[in-house]
């Protein structure tokens, strides 16, 4: 079985070089490719997206994976072993379902639709992107079609970003968060104290925010050796490998909440990457183990440690003086409140940590619709707005603020969007247990000191890769199965507090 192993890990370094040209042509192209050469790469990375491919569905020649998946059963491999085998054979499993023309067929219209998506967002224009978006959806139906489910054809979509979930679960969950944020909601509207966030607003000139980022950065643990930091309109954050893991972030003049939250969240994704076992890279046990926990460990710095009161403390005064100009009147308290006012608002990506999971329920239920075929992509529009205006009581102006504000569909990543909220729930879980686990963890925040939040981290989860599912791993990290029990009352205690709702 060793010699089998070898061949194996062989086949499996092959592929990764290419996933990770593949990333990198990716991070080029958001960061630093020329516009022009957009189609020239656009047939680059179908080449490699489908090269991948098929080196993948190779990994069994001779047999090689399901001789050791039978061996795993069997009990002759190590507990190690036997996990990595188990993993690729999932992951193996789905991909040999998929015929190479059509993944050939997919990488090409994903590039023209993006494009497609990008002219034609700022003048909301979405009879442009239509056709794109009708055929998106149907190669996704036909792609749960190709990859079998369950129940329902956007289960097959969902296994990819959380491996496990079904469409009735994540339903179940989402339900739960929605029946305690709607009327949450209305409470703070009706009975909390007023907070305004303009407090905030003032002149963050956009190189002090650079270096103020780095120092945050750093600050957190990342390690800039193997690492880099640099901008780009949607932060994003990708590892080749842990020692090569770019992310970006992004400046407003106006509101430095921005650059903050952009900076402590890709670097807590990029935590997470440099502390996978480069040992096991390559392999599922150097990966990351789903999208909802790589969410967990960016929202986690982001909101439950970043607005934080006790990390406020820290960097207010760090902010004062990078920034004579603004703040200066304010308390740290004062700072505090106005960084976290709930308000209902248009953008996603600019939402408080209480509103947010509404815009992702709104756009689970519709790509559900879509991906079922009981929601038709003309119609699109129209059933966004109405789902903003019952859900967050607000009017969307125009599409370029409304259904074109995101990337995610008009690229074909169905059955992303629930892994944010999975992200926040685990986040709040996880926040829990390293606050009984770190003593006196407020003070060490409010000095700036975040390494023992580092170090748990990378002991309770970076470090593990896919080696425990979901609920193996917070399990080991909590004591308890995910919950959305510590998100509803972190946010119940946090914004009740807040606005003196009790
Ligand atoms: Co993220």
């Amino acid at each position: 079985m060793q010699d089998k192993l070898t061949t194996l890990r062989n086949r499996l370094r092959e592929v990764s070089y290419l996933q990770s040209t593949y990333g990198l042509l990716g991070w080029d192209q958001q960061v630093m490719m020329p516009k022009g050469a957009a189609p020239y790469r656009a047939e680059m990375l179908a080449y490699i997206g489908t090269e991948i491919h098929n080196k993948f569905v190779k990994l069994d020649e001779g047999g090689v994976l399901a001789d050791l998946v039978a061996a795993a059963k069997k009990g002759v491999l190590s507990e190690r072993d036997a996990r990595l085998v188990t993993e690729l054979w999932h992951d193996y499993e789905k991909e040999v379902k998929i015929p190479t023309e059509f993944v050939t067929e997919l990488e090409a219209h994903r590039s023209a639709s993006q494009h497609a998506w990008e002219h034609a967002k700022a003048k909301g224009d979405f009879k442009t992107v239509e056709p794109y978006l009708e055929k998106m959806v149907s190669l996704f139906r036909k792609q749960a079609e190709y990859l079998g489910y369950p129940d329902h054809p956007y289960d097959a979509l969902l296994d990819y970003y959380e491996s496990g979930l079904t469409t009735a679960g994540i339903t179940g969950i989402l339900e739960e968060v929605k029946a305690f944020l709607i009327p949450f909601i209305k409470k703070i509207k009706k009975d909390g104290v007023r907070v305004t966030e303009s407090k905030i607003y003032g002149s963050y000139d956009r190189e002090t925010q650079v270096s103020f980022s780095e120092d945050l950065s750093k600050r957190m643990g990342f390690n800039f050796h193997r690492g880099r930091l640099d901008q780009s309109t949607h932060p994003f954050s990708e590892g080749f490998h842990p020692t090569d893991v770019r992310m970006t972030t992004r400046f407003s003049e106006k509101d430095v909440r921005e650059s903050i939250s952009g900076t402590m969240h890709e670097t807590g994704h990029s935590l997470y990457e440099q502390g996978l076992p480069t040992e096991y890279r390559g392999t599922p046990l150097g990966a990351a183990r789903s999208f909802g926990v790589h969410e967990s460990q960016s929202r986690l710095w982001e909101n439950n440690i970043g607005k934080s009161h006790a990390f406020l403390s820290y960097l207010v005064p760090k902010l004062r003086k990078a920034f004579p100009r603004s703040l200066k009147k304010l308390s740290t308290d004062e700072v505090y409140r106005s960084w976290n006012a709930v308000t209902p608002n248009l953008i996603r990506v600019a939402a408080d940590e209480v509103t947010y999971n509404l815009h992702i329920i709104i756009r689970f239920e519709l790509e559900k619709a879509l991906i079922e075929g009981s929601l038709k992509v003309r119609d699109l529009p129209k059933a966004w707005n109405a789902k903003y205006k019952e859900y967050l009581g607000i009017s969307v102006p125009n599409n370029t603020k409304g259904v074109m504000q995101d990337i995610h569909w008009y690229c074909g990543y169905f059955g992303y969007f629930p892994t944010y909220t999975l992200g926040n729930l685990y986040a709040a879980q996880l926040h829990h247990a390293l606050k009984k686990a770190i003593p006196r963890l407020d003070k060490k925040l409010a000095r700036g000191d975040c390494t023992a939040v580092k170090e748990w981290l990378n002991t309770h989860i970076h470090r593990h890769g896919r080696y425990y599912s979901v609920e193996e791993l917070l399990r080991q990290a909590t004591g308890e199965a995910p919950t959305a029990r510590y998100f509803i009352d972190y946010i119940r205690e946090k914004y009740g507090e807040i606005y003196k709702l009790y």
